[in-house]
């Protein structure tokens, strides 16, 4: 095994002065909002992690059984491909299927990329372990604003699986899909696993489990706040709510005030008030709909190449080229 190398492109205080600016944005604002980023510190990794093993969460079970019929044609496709990257990758336990069709023809370098510096040298030791001819080269960087730090060098397929498209907003996602598009080299390839649309009895337990994992995960975002930035948040005075947005084609987290509420940041000398009943939203999460996928990634520059789909339509694998 060879170690695996960490590239830091966010240190804490980068970390810090992002999560200021978002928070002082997004809790001055009307409704209030933050942004999905700020679930994962270690705590919130290992939530989530938690969270694709419930039952009711089909949507990395659904994406792995998937990955595990389909890799093998992912890497037909893509025959080239010596670097694999993958943006927000965790704990990349689905990605070893990809590893290992990959490693049957010219792969070389794996790149995991996340905010979650925990998540990221766990993972990437883990896979160093497992696939020793595979050189590991992990970076911890904001995938919305530093996708040129990206190493360069053989020729790439970028993974975003999981479905974390889906949490950006759509303007969003039309700039990262488009920042994508910019690094790569003519020839290279992205894989994006996108959750589709099924229906609400279906979607809304996913976000809204019976043994309340997922509600912690959500509360997670103010214990983050008060660990990093001095703030005096009760999470428990929040409650969790996952509503389906039909018009929108997402699930929306939010936290309900559950009486009026006030709490300080030491860290931006803010002083935020809720009202009883008053929503703050954390988190979209986008479904998609096959035909919408291909115009948004046409739109980004890509030519689709190929999607596949479990036989429940509920998560796709889509694979396009930049031409
Ligand atoms: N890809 C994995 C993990 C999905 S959870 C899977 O399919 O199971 C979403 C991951 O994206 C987390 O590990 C989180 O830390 C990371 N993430 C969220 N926002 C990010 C951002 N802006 N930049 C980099 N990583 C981010
Ligand atoms: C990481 N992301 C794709 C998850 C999702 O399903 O949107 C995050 C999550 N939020 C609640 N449960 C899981």
């Amino acid at each position: 095994m060879t170690t695996p190398t960490l590239d830091i492109h966010l240190t804490a205080d980068d970390l810090a002065a992002a999560l200021r600016a978002d928070v002082l944005r997004g809790l001055t604002a009307e409704p209030k909002w933050l942004p999905p980023k700020w679930f994962y510190d270690a705590r919130g990794s290992e939530l989530f992690e938690r969270i694709t093993e419930l039952p009711e969460y089909y949507p990395t079970r659904t994406e792995r059984a998937l990955l595990g019929r389909v890799a093998p044609e992912i890497a037909r496709a893509a025959p080239d491909t010596e670097v694999l990257v993958e943006l927000g990758s965790g704990s990349s336990e689905k990605t070893r299927l990809l590893l290992s069709a990959l490693s049957e023809g010219a792969l070389k370098t794996y790149v995991p990329q996340d905010v979650s510096v925990t998540a990221l040298t766990a993972a990437a030791t883990q896979i160093a372990v497992e696939f020793p001819r595979i050189a590991v080269h992990g970076v911890v960087s904001d995938f919305t604003d530093t996708l040129h730090a990206l190493p360069r060098g053989g020729r790439r397929m970028i993974a975003f699986l999981g479905g974390t498209l889906g949490n950006l907003t759509p303007g969003e996602r039309a700039e990262f899909l488009a920042g994508v598009h910019e690094v790569l080299e003519p020839g290279e390839s992205l894989l994006l696993g996108a959750g589709l649309v099924v229906g609400p009895e279906i979607l809304v337990p996913a976000y809204d489990d019976a043994a309340g994992v997922t509600a912690e995960f959500n509360r997670n975002v103010l214990h983050v706040l008060n660990a990093r930035l001095g703030a005096d948040f009760e999470p428990e005075r929040f409650a969790h709510l996952a509503l389906w947005d039909p018009v929108n084609e997402w699930i929306e987290m939010r936290l309900t005030a559950t009486a009026d509420l006030t709490a300080h940041i030491s860290a931006l000398d803010l002083t935020v008030e809720f009202a009883a009943g008053e929503q703050l939203r954390t988190e979209i999460s986008a479904k998609f709909r096959l035909s919408g996928l291909a115009t948004e990634l046409a739109a980004a520059g890509f030519t689709p190449h190929r999607n596949w789909t479990d036989p429940d339509a509920r998560f796709a694998l889509a694979l396009a080229h930049r031409a």
